[in-house]
């Protein structure tokens, strides 16, 4: 088995002269002596880069996912970057705010958003609102009929379209709980009563078909199946959502946000709308910007059958692999160009038999007990979809530039797992 693929790494990555592995001029060995393990360390200029790469493929109006991976600095940083930012929750609204994001610089979706999270949205003044449902225009109507206010909105319509990805994440077929179906005839009489109510503004239309989509023609024929319903109805704004896929194991390539964004623009252009058509990428922006590095406690051999290789984290801070059967690699970061020769099972700490990390893990031979282990590819919905299983505190997050590393989100300690208990 070779060494890990290069082009997983964050794009800042470079070996050290002893052979160990930098990420913005620091070494990794050294932000886990600093920061301790598990750590998320973030390549801010390759963040950056994507951030821009996205605006230069969209124009003003791309927004960033925030779901993929948010916290202050995140938020700060797609904002200054000129990303508009989507959030799917009252509590990404919060901390976007929290952050300094003017309201309307974001996007507020949720398939079942509820009154206090369409009142603050309002009331804030956000950019725009997805709207989900015939339930949520009758709340939206509610609220206007109590205080007047008429945010702009987009239809979030589902297309009909299979993404080719993993269900859990396909989003644009008909049997979806998300969005107004296109097919049943609900877009239509959405748009009409939209149109026709004082209580919301209509922008335009939202399609998102799913998420680590590779088929570019799933884009393409998402926006053919909408061009139909699109035209006459002459608004100014469509969005194609996010889903562009990443690559995260040895052999998967995927296209650019430059390269995707050309797609769809032709694709876009191929039906002759004279909509703007925008995009709101997650994964793409911030997964392959991070690696989390993790401190191996315990090397099991079992004779004839596999070798466990267990670590300081699990499951809460990267559940990808434990829900969709995600993939990934691994390397040592003190001989990042090492080959990996040797097949574990990278496992971590919690009370289960599913907290697998790396289900077939290439790692060099040499990898002993207090080893530091690396997965790159964990930007994006690792630490967004983090818990406290087992009471273990959630990992701290570190931007790194230009040799320079920045806390960002700091270790939980013991006494933040009892802030919310009432004693
Ligand atoms: N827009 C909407 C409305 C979405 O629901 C999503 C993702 C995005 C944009 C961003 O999609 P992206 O560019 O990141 O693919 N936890 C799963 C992914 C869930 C995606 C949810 N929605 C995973 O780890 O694979």
């Amino acid at each position: 088995m070779s060494a890990l693929p290069w082009h997983l790494l964050p794009d800042s990555a470079e070996v050290s002269p002893s052979g160990g592995l930098l990420v913005g001029g620091c070494d990794l060995v050294d932000l886990a002596a600093e920061f301790g393990t598990p750590l998320f360390v973030y390549d801010e200029a390759h963040l950056r880069a994507r951030c821009r790469e996205a605006v230069a493929a969209f124009g003003d109006g791309v927004a960033y996912a925030s779901k993929a991976f948010l916290c202050v600095a995140m938020a700060r940083l797609a904002h200054e970057e000129g990303m508009y930012i989507d959030v799917a929750s009252g509590g990404e609204l919060h901390l976007a705010l929290a952050a300094g994001v003017p309201a309307d610089r974001l996007v507020l979706h949720g398939n079942n958003k509820s009154d206090d999270e369409l009142v603050r949205a309002r009331q804030v003044g956000v950019h725009r609102i997805v709207v989900d449902s015939f339930d949520e225009l009758d709340r939206l109507e509610r609220l206007h009929a109590a205080d007047g206010l008429v945010p702009p909105v987009l239809l979030r319509i589902t297309p009909g379209i299979e993404a080719h990805t993993h269900a859990y994440v396909s989003t644009g077929q008909d049997d979806s709980k998300f969005g107004l179906g296109l097919v049943s005839g609900d877009a239509a009489k959405a748009v009409a009563r939209a149109e026709a109510s004082p209580a919301v503004a209509l922008q335009g239309v939202h399609v998102h078909i799913g998420s680590q989509v590779f088929a570019q023609g799933s884009f393409r024929a998402a926006i053919e199946a909408m061009a139909g319903f699109v035209r006459p109805l002459d608004l100014p704004e469509f969005v194609i959502g996010g889903g562009l896929g990443v690559p995260y194991v040895e052999g998967e390539t995927a296209p650019s946000l430059t390269e995707w964004g050309k797609e769809i623009r032709e694709a876009w252009a191929a039906v002759g709308l004279g909509a703007r058509i925008s995009a709101e990428p997650g994964r793409s922006i911030v997964a392959s910007a991070a690696v989390t590095l993790y401190r191996v406690g315990s090397v099991k051999r079992l004779s004839g059958i596999r070798t466990y290789v267990a670590c300081d984290g699990g499951f809460i801070d990267n559940p990808r692999p434990a829900l969709y059967g995600s993939g990934y690699e691994t390397f040592l970061p003190r001989a990042v160009a090492a080959d990996r020769t040797q097949r574990v099972r990278l496992v971590g700490k919690h009370c289960e038999s599913g907290d697998v990390l790396v289900h077939d893990a290439a790692v060099p031979d040499d990898l002993v007990v207090g080893d530091l282990l690396a997965t790159p590819v964990t930007g994006a919905y690792g630490h967004s979809m983090g818990s406290n299983y087992n009471k273990l505190p959630r990992p701290a997050v570190a931007f790194v530039r230009d040799g320079d590393a920045r806390l960002v989100v700091r270790r939980e300690t013991y006494d933040d797992l009892l802030r919310t208990e009432v004693f």
